[in-house]
């Protein structure tokens, strides 16, 4: 469905992709892992037209696009939520800016508060709730729509391992549930291989794939299968190759 070939992109003389390829699948959970700094979000951004590719292609459905734009949602690594709009209005934003019928928006988004744990908080600011709340206010917006592909910059970060084991849940059903493509980074291994159909590991600057794993299977998954916890121990020790590298 999303096949990117040949991208690189610079900031000054930092060269963070070089020849970067990667294909994702239809109806595919596709998560990326890598160490920090290795330019995950820098991708996610070039995919998006937030920053700009140096060259290459990337092609939606064999169709070359500069970037996918409204093809996607995307929810940041920041959240960027306006402080001054409530969190219903900030995730009800995109709907208005885009011209939807408000009503029904507004029962899409109140519904999906009450799944991700937030109802009651509607009408808070951003700056009156935790980190936490922000992020899953921020992953209320990407989820309004339901688009083909959904790029989640590690979205449940900022939780509490209760909370995240709760949404990581959510995320397959709403997977399931709506049958789209989402492309995830995480820094945590274990919920890439609770997750994903294909976990994808990254090299360094200049980011390359490292490693690709095939996961697809029954789910919902558990980290104490045998098979699951060689992949981990094998990831974890290719990182750690990676960074003494
Ligand atoms: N807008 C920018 N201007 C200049 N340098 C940038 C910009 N965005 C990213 N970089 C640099 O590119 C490199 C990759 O950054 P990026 O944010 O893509 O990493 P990441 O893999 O998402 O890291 P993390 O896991 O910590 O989020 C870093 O060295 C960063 O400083
Ligand atoms: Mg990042």
């Amino acid at each position: 469905m999303l096949r990117i070939s040949g991208v690189s992109k610079r900031f000054g003389d930092l060269s963070v992709l070089e020849n970067f390829d990667l294909s994702v699948p239809r109806k595919g959970f596709t998560i990326l892992v890598g160490p920090s700094g290795c330019g995950k979000s820098t991708l996610f951004n070039v995919l998006t037209g937030v920053v700009t590719k140096e060259s290459g292609n990337i092609y939606w459905l064999g169709e070359r696009l500069p970037h996918l734009g409204k093809k996607s949602a995307y929810m940041q690594q920041n959240d960027l939520l306006l402080p001054w709009f409530s969190m219903l209005d900030n995730a009800l934003l995109p709907a208005k800016i885009a011209g939807e019928d408000m009503a029904k928006s507004k029962t899409k988004a109140l519904g999906l508060f009450r799944r991700l744990g937030l109802d009651g908080f509607e009408n808070y600011l951003p700056g009156e709730i935790s980190g936490g709340m922000r992020q899953r206010c921020a992953l209320v917006r990407t989820l309004m729509f339901e688009h083909e592909l959904t790029l989640l910059d590690e979205p449940l970060s900022a939780l509490d391992a209760i909370t995240r084991t709760s949404l990581q849940s959510l995320l397959l059903l709403l997977q399931s549930e709506f049958n789209k493509s989402i492309l995830m980074i995480t820094h945590d291994i274990e919920e890439a291989l609770l997750l994903a159909d294909e976990v994808l590991v990254l090299s360094r600057l200049p980011m390359r794939i490292i490693e690709r794993f095939d996961l697809s299977g029954s789910k919902p998954r558990r980290l104490s299968d045998r098979h699951l916890i060689e992949i981990k121990e094998y990831v974890l020790n290719r990182l750690q190759q990676e960074l003494s590298r």
